[in-house]
């Protein structure tokens, strides 16, 4: 028997396809990015195509030039932001787990994007300082999508490393509503109930948050501006 939750995620899985079908253009290279993904085993929490493309058109919006990605895994995120960067300019993602930034890397290659991205390997917490040590930023656009309990952290790093202007865009900080329960105890709910309230704590930030549902679910992404 289905129950409420799987006819409510097949129409949302519907209208995703659907969405996908009209407004975007098969592509080579992130489809083969997934199938890739797929092959080596990563886990499929990549952002979905129609919220790629959403990173991707924030990204061209604001004529982004220098981008900062927390959270690689196959690149599938990295290569639509990466092709929103304007010439000349410079993707770093940074991924904990060496066979994930393996994969990404091969990803970006065939996606003619080696030039533009690097990927650093090791936890974010620690490569983030040597980012910027080595005078990479400051960033128009930080996407933060790695371990949960860290983002009040990112969210920091990110605002040490932007430019005034810049966006911040943090993702699955909605987790199925769970971010709305006082009394959650889950590790990343309270890493998204933490992150809110740091936004809400830093006068510099102007946000907001929009809950999406689709292929993936329901969760969502907040988005702040740092003044
Ligand atoms: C949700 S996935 C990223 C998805 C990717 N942004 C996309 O949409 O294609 C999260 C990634 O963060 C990585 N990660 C987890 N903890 C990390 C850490 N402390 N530092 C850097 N990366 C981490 C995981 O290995 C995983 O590859």
């Amino acid at each position: 028997m289905q129950t409420i939750a799987t006819v409510t995620q097949q129409l949302w899985s519907n209208v995703d396809a659907y969405i996908v079908g009209r407004l975007l253009r098969p592509d080579a290279a992130l489809d083969a990015a997934l199938k890739d993904n797929a092959a080596a085993g990563l886990p499929q929490i990549d952002v979905s195509p129609a919220q790629g493309k959403f990173l991707h058109l924030l990204a061209r919006m604001i004529g982004a030039r220098r981008i900062l990605e927390i959270g690689t895994l196959g690149g599938y995120s990295t290569i639509w932001l990466a092709r929103a960067l304007v010439e000349g300019g410079r993707l770093i993602s940074l991924e904990a787990d060496a066979k994930h930034a393996r994969v990404a890397r091969g990803n970006v290659e065939r996606a003619g994007l080696s030039s533009s991205v690097e990927i650093r390997l090791g936890r974010a917490l620690e490569t983030l300082p040597s980012v910027e040590a080595d005078g990479l930023g400051p960033f128009d656009l930080i996407f933060i999508d790695a371990d949960k309990p860290n983002n009040p952290h990112y969210l920091r790093w990110a605002l040490r490393l932007a430019r005034p202007g810049a966006l911040i865009v943090c993702d699955n900080v909605i987790r199925d509503g769970a971010v709305a329960d006082a009394a959650s105890r889950d590790a990343n709910t309270l890493g998204a109930r933490e992150l809110f309230d740091a936004i809400a704590a830093e006068p510099r930030l102007t946000a907001t948050a929009l809950q999406t549902v689709g292929a993936k679910g329901y969760d969502g992404f907040a988005i702040a501006m740092v003044d």
